[in-house]
């Protein structure tokens, strides 16, 4: 594993304890981060066009899916069970607003199953850093993205080593402990979160990543109190002949 690619087996063993995660995904995540994953998803919302198609790669359970309003909405996620929970959680919220029901689809960014420029924003939040190859789910998302379309990225902040020595230190104990009180066991699944962490790389690692696989307008901010980072770029628009 590194913080470009993770290998088959590896990934294969990261997505079975994912899954593990489900009963008590939202309780430990709101631990780890001092309850603030609410606000940091409140800031993707806000970024989302008022109209158009969504995608959200790694959905999960639904997390942050639940609570986009009045847009059309694609969930993606590898894990059969993830989108099962989602989508009853999702379309329950939506159908109570008055939203179309949102569309739950199994695949990888890596091999995403749509085609060429459909989604006016892609986002993915908590998930890229579990991507098997980062570079390869770039290139797909610049793919289904319409051009001058958005890509929004949530997923750990490390500024420098000393901030991912902190951080590790963090995932390892401060979530760690908590994470084993609450699932009764000592090898608890989210022991998987802290290895994806420390083979995560630097915030500005992946804001070059994102330039080099050809998005424009990219930005990697580190949100308070210095835990996560959004970055966002835009696909190309298409040049006139
Ligand atoms: C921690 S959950 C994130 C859930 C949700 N997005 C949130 O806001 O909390 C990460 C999700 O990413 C998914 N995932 C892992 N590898 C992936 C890949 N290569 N392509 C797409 N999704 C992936 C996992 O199955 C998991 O459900």
């Amino acid at each position: 594993m590194d913080s470009e690619i993770i290998g088959q087996e590896d990934w294969g063993e990261l997505q079975k304890n994912l899954e593990a995660t489900i009963p008590v995904y939202d309780k430990i995540n709101h631990f780890a981060t001092l309850g603030q994953v609410s606000r940091w998803r409140k800031i993707v919302r806000k970024k989302l066009p008022d109209e158009g198609l969504i995608l959200e790669i790694g959905c999960g359970p639904g997390s942050f899916a639940e609570d986009v309003r009045g847009r059309d909405l694609v969930c993606l996620d590898p894990i059969p069970e993830m989108l099962r929970i989602a989508k009853i959680r999702v379309d329950d919220k939506r159908e109570k607003r008055g939203d179309s029901r949102a569309k739950f689809i199994q695949g990888t960014a890596e091999d995403l199953p749509f085609e060429d420029n459909l989604f006016d924003t892609v986002c993915t939040l908590f998930s890229f850093r579990d991507w098997y190859d980062k570079r390869k789910g770039l290139s797909e998302v610049r793919r289904v993205l319409k051009p001058g379309g958005t890509l929004i990225i949530v997923d750990p902040a490390k500024m420098n080593y000393f901030h991912g020595f902190l951080g590790h230190f963090w995932m390892k104990y401060w979530v760690g402990t908590y994470a084993r009180i609450v699932c009764k066991q000592k090898e608890h699944p989210w022991k998987w979160l802290t290895k994806t962490y420390i083979n995560f790389g630097t915030t500005k690692k992946y804001t070059k990543m994102l330039i080099e696989e050809g998005f424009e307008s990219v930005s990697g901010k580190v949100i308070f109190p210095g835990m996560a980072t959004i970055w966002a770029g835009k696909s190309p628009e298409l040049e006139n002949s």
